[in-house]
């Protein structure tokens, strides 16, 4: 199943279109049919536009909604992208700036190595501001980040300008 447009279609009907709902995933997902048709896009999307791909890494947190599941599904690594402090082990960090100080995303050392095809999934993006860091963190590691996968675009934001240069961004749905 494929098209941006069945997910408009549901996410009406189901709550994202609500003002109150402020386009947070927590209000389509409370619905496990909802659950299997985006599992059922995002899988359809990545066998489609990411082939190749070896590990989905979740960004810290509402990525890991779906990196788990999506993981399971295709057979292949799920990696783990979170916030300073908070993974056991050797990690590689990457810190970055914000507009009022600066904040750091880590991954563990064992789970990565150069080469790695990795997909980042997240559930949203505004700024790219997270993406991006978690893009140069893992080609810190020297890992290759095919491109990243999200549910909602808040297009007005222009986060998708902000990616580096040659990573692609998915979008389930779009919001101006
Ligand atoms: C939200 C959202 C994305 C990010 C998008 O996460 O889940 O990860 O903001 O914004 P950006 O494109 O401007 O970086 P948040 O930092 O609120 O944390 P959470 O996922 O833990 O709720
Ligand atoms: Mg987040």
């Amino acid at each position: 199943m494929t098209g941006g447009w069945v997910v408009a279609l549901l996410w009406n009907i189901y709550g994202l279109s609500k003002p109150q709902n402020t386009r947070d995933i927590f209000s389509a997902i409370s619905d496990g049919n909802i659950c299997k048709l985006l599992q059922s896009l995002l899988v359809d999307c990545i066998r489609t536009k990411f082939p190749d791909v070896e590990a989905v890494v979740g960004l810290e947190s509402r990525g890991f909604l779906f990196s788990f599941s999506l993981a399971s599904e295709l057979g292949i690594s799920c990696l783990s992208v979170r916030k300073k402090g908070k993974l056991p082990g050797d990690v590689i960090s990457y810190e970055y700036d914000l507009e009022y100080g600066s904040d750091t995303l880590e991954i563990q050392k064992d789970k990565i190595r150069p080469g790695l095809k990795c997909l980042l999934v997240d559930d949203l993006i505004a700024t790219g501001g997270s993406i991006t860091a978690a893009t140069k963190l893992l080609q810190t590691c020297g890992a290759e980040v095919l491109g990243c996968l999200v549910i909602i675009e808040l297009k007005s934001l222009k986060g998708r300008e902000n990616i580096p240069e040659g990573i692609p961004v998915h979008s389930l749905i779009q919001y101006e």
